[in-house]
């Protein structure tokens, strides 16, 4: 048997109304805070991730999908979207259109890293960009919306956690003296951390393991080393955050695992799903837009997952959402069905007559915006009324037996269990009935 990919997963029917309710409140969200929806495409040239991201990074260097296409054009499946969003960006001039382009985007990424709970291969994210600013305003109001909707989805356990790693030449003097900090204590590292003393030293910052973590415990700080802007922006961010009333921690270890940030970084993490804590991360990448060949444009966003937000919901209860139903279940009171002939023996007599008049009526009814269902597999009533059942019908309507014969209907609602019988050709008052 072909089974799914490992790290993917089927979104099932029985969990799509999380989904649905999850993206409608995003599409909301953005909508109040004045943020446009961009698609760009699932999957772009690899140099594109190569120079955005950074070489060295853990995404570029070993969990891309990457693969030559019948052109032998290196194409890789997208594993963030800022990048995409800002190539999309530069090549359609959004910039000259708009001064400050504030852009949103939901939608399926690709990274192959070991899976674990929350953690995929496919996983999707809601993110959101801002172009054309330096404010540190926007910094806090990239937070906001993250936090408004995580709040808004009933999440109690997170905790926002704010950096700022300035601006380069100040990352790159600091660099200098981490690395003298960890001169003599580099080979009590573990290999993993030797190797990023090398490549990708501030991400020893991120490292899990316990001799990396007591030997990082005193390490010196970018935080102190910060220059005077970088300094402000940071205590722009926090007075904004204080003043709409989200508290937050200053985390100076927090270094984020993308090459394109300068000053603010952020993260919002969740006590509910584990090792997989993060639910969103962002922060400002200035220089981003210029590396990939556009107009020197400063830009801030965030993205989160979505998975992991959910899993968040479902271990904190968070989410009271209603159960699917429909508003009818038309149920066919036909002399065959009764007597629970096997389908096969009963498709081919088919009352027509009876048939026609509830594809008739149901087609009525969804011209008028009511939903409604039918048996296909020439069920007993009784069948039909636990199909109905199944469906929570808010109305099931019996047509056919001596009733359909004196051009009458039973309806009957299930929630009071109330029966009436309706004239078959008195469609407004059908409808009267199931709309109050
Ligand atoms: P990121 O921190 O790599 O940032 O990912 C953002 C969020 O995506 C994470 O916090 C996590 O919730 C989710 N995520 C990442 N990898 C996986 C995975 N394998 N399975 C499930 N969920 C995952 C970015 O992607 C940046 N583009 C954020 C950004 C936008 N920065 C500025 N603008």
């Amino acid at each position: 048997m072909i089974k799914a990919i490992t790290g993917t997963k089927d979104i099932l029917p029985v969990d799509i109304s999380k989904w649905h309710y999850l993206e409608k409140l995003l599409r909301e969200t953005f909508q109040l805070f004045n943020y446009k929806e961009i698609r760009t495409p699932i999957f772009e040239e690899t140099a594109l991730f190569a120079r955005g991201i950074g070489e060295e990074t853990d995404i570029v260097s070993k969990e891309m999908y990457t693969f030559k296409d019948r052109s032998e054009t290196s194409i890789t499946l997208r594993p963030e979207n800022t990048a995409g969003v800002v190539r999309s960006f530069i090549e359609q001039s959004l910039g000259a259109q708009q001064s400050l382009n504030k852009l949103y985007y939901i939608g399926p990424m690709f990274r192959q890293e070991r899976p674990q709970a929350g953690r995929l291969r496919q996983f999707h994210q809601f993110g959101a960009e801002a172009l054309g600013s330096t404010s540190p305003l926007l910094d806090a109001e990239m937070i906001q919306v993250a936090y408004h909707i995580l709040k808004n989805l009933g999440l109690k356990n997170l905790v926002v956690k704010i950096n700022s790693l300035g601006i380069p030449e100040v990352r790159e003097n600091y660099k200098n003296v981490l690395r003298d900090y960890l001169k003599d204590k580099k080979d009590n590292l573990s290999e993993e951390s030797r190797k990023r003393f090398e490549t990708n030293i501030l991400r020893i910052f991120d490292s899990k393991i316990e001799v990396d973590q007591t030997i990082m415990k005193n390490a010196p700080l970018l935080i102190d080393y910060l220059d005077e802007q970088s300094k402000n922006d940071f205590e722009v961010v926090k007075n904004y955050l204080a003043k709409v009333g989200i508290q937050f921690e200053v985390d100076p270890a927090l270094v984020r695992g993308l090459d394109y940030y300068t000053k603010t970084t952020f993260e919002i993490v969740s006590g509910s799903v584990g090792a997989q804590s993060a639910l969103c991360g962002g922060g400002r990448y200035d220089l981003l837009v210029e590396e990939l060949g556009g107009k020197q444009t400063p830009g801030v966003g965030f993205a989160a997952g979505m998975e992991r937000i959910l899993l968040a919901c479902e271990n904190e209860k968070s989410l009271n959402l209603p159960q699917d139903s429909i508003d009818v279940y038309l149920i066919r009171v036909d002399s065959k069905t009764e007597q629970n002939l096997e389908p096969a023996l009963s498709a081919g007599r088919l009352d027509l007559k009876l048939e026609l008049e509830i594809i008739s009526l149901s087609s009525k009814l969804r011209q008028e915006y009511i939903s409604c269902d039918y048996d296909y597999l020439n069920r007993s009533i009784k069948a039909q009324m636990r199909e109905a059942n199944k469906f929570n019908a808010k109305y099931v309507v019996f047509i056919g037996g001596d009733e359909f014969n004196r051009g009458e209907l039973n309806v009957k609602n299930l929630s009071n269990g109330e029966q009436q019988l309706i004239n078959i050709e008195d469609f407004e008052k059908l409808k009267s009935i199931i709309k109050s």
